[in-house]
């Protein structure tokens, strides 16, 4: 016996890949700086020393949007990166939006609306 498949699971998985299409088009479209980049970055770079910990912890330095940027700025200089200023605004995006969640100036995160 042949099974048709159920129209509602096709249907389903139309849907799925329209919102996924959606998505990932608004994410590069929509967005000034592209955290997964930054994530990207951050992994390659910034992670020998410091967990995820640093950033969530109570007492946690960067205290705004610009404050992170700064840090990440800074760590940039001091392992001598040489990540351009839209590399420096992906990290910072990236760490915002995934442990800060500090409002982020619109010319950097647009993204932050989708959430
Ligand atoms: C040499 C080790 C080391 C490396 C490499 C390093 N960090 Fe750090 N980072 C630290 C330490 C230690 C602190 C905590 C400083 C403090 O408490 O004053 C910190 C703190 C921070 C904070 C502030 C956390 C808070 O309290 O809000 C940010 C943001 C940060 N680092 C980002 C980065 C980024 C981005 C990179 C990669 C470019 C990086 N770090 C690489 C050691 C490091």
């Amino acid at each position: 016996m042949h099974r048709q498949p159920n129209p509602r699971h096709v249907w389903l998985a139309i849907a799925l890949a329209i919102a996924g299409m959606i998505l990932l088009f608004a994410t590069r479209t929509a967005s000034a700086a592209e955290p997964l980049r930054g994530q990207a970055l951050y992994e390659s770079r910034c992670t020998s020393c410091h967990e995820k910990s640093v950033h969530g912890r109570v007492k946690r330095e960067a205290k705004d949007f610009n404050a992170v940027r700064a840090w990440v700025e800074r760590w940039n200089a001091s392992l001598a990166l040489r990540w351009d200023g839209e590399e420096v605004d992906d990290v910072a995006a990236f760490l915002n939006n995934t442990y800060y969640r500090y409002p982020c100036p619109p010319t950097i995160c647009k993204v932050v609306s989708l959430r």
